[in-house]
């Protein structure tokens, strides 16, 4: 009998893409128009992206909407994005609650405008059981800060004699991340040809699979999603085995 491959072929579609959505205001700028056009364009792209996964079969789909590096950008643009998401959450809820998407974000809610925190725990409640796509939105997120404010509270608990640091493995330590009911992203997207994680989902992406697009993002369509996963089925996923 043949030995099992230490590898696991990569399933037809992948359980988890996230997406870094980058590309709004070159996309703007090619076309003489404010950065705010290219947002509002990237959230047409959303709506889209929501679609295609949920059509293909894609059971969780994590998008890059807003770093807790995007409060540097001027204030004006700061709260056009606020205003998409705002508007973004209003119009789409009831389509994404009749397609079956549950909504959950990850990221610090602490600086966000009263409002919009509301709509999020309104969102997150009235999605709660929906099933056929769970939609993360990273809002306000940090890799770096997900990992230190885990840290920190194993940190309390062990001081609180819960745990002996020995006994901290990867499973007890991902029960403080913000994305653990969630399995670890398959593919990750990023559109417009840069090539970093930019701080999403570090310890997450560990074995993910890294696809990267020229297409900026307000130009992304179900066919380059299909493309990307296509790249990922071409793949041979070892996790760090010898691949036979
Ligand atoms: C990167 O483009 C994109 C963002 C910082 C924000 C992504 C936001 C959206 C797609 C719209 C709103 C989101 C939702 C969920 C409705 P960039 O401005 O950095 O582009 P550039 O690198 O070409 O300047």
């Amino acid at each position: 009998m043949a030995l099992a491959p230490s590898y696991e072929a990569p399933p037809a579609v992948p359980v988890h893409v996230a997406i870094i959505m980058d590309g709004n205001g070159r996309w703007a700028k090619a076309r003489g128009l404010p950065r705010i056009a290219g947002h509002r364009q990237g959230a047409e792209a959303v709506r889209a992206a929501v679609r295609s996964c949920a059509d293909l079969g894609v059971s969780y789909l994590t998008i890059y909407a807003f770093s807790s590096e995007n409060w540097k950008r001027p204030p004006a643009e700061v709260d056009d994005l606020m205003g998409l998401l705002r508007l973004y959450l209003r119009r789409e809820l009831a389509a994404l609650e009749r397609d079956g998407v549950r909504i959950r974000f990850i990221g610090d809610r602490s600086r966000l405008a009263p409002d919009i925190t509301r709509l999020i725990t309104e969102s997150e409640s009235s999605t709660a059981g929906n099933g056929q796509l769970t939609l993360t939105i990273a809002l306000n997120y940090g890799g770096r800060y997900e990992i230190l404010d885990a840290v920190r509270r194993i940190a309390a608990a062990a001081r609180r004699g819960e745990f002996e640091p020995d006994d901290i493995t990867e499973p007890i330590f991902e029960q403080y991340l913000q994305t653990t009911d969630v399995p670890d992203p398959d593919l990750l997207i990023r559109t417009s040809g840069e090539q970093r994680l930019s701080n999403f989902l570090l310890w997450q992406s560990a074995y993910t699979e890294l696809v990267f697009t020229p297409t900026l993002w307000p130009d992304f369509k179900h066919h380059h999603l299909e493309e990307a996963i296509h790249e990922y089925q071409r793949r041979e996923r070892r996790y760090g085995g010898t691949g036979g």
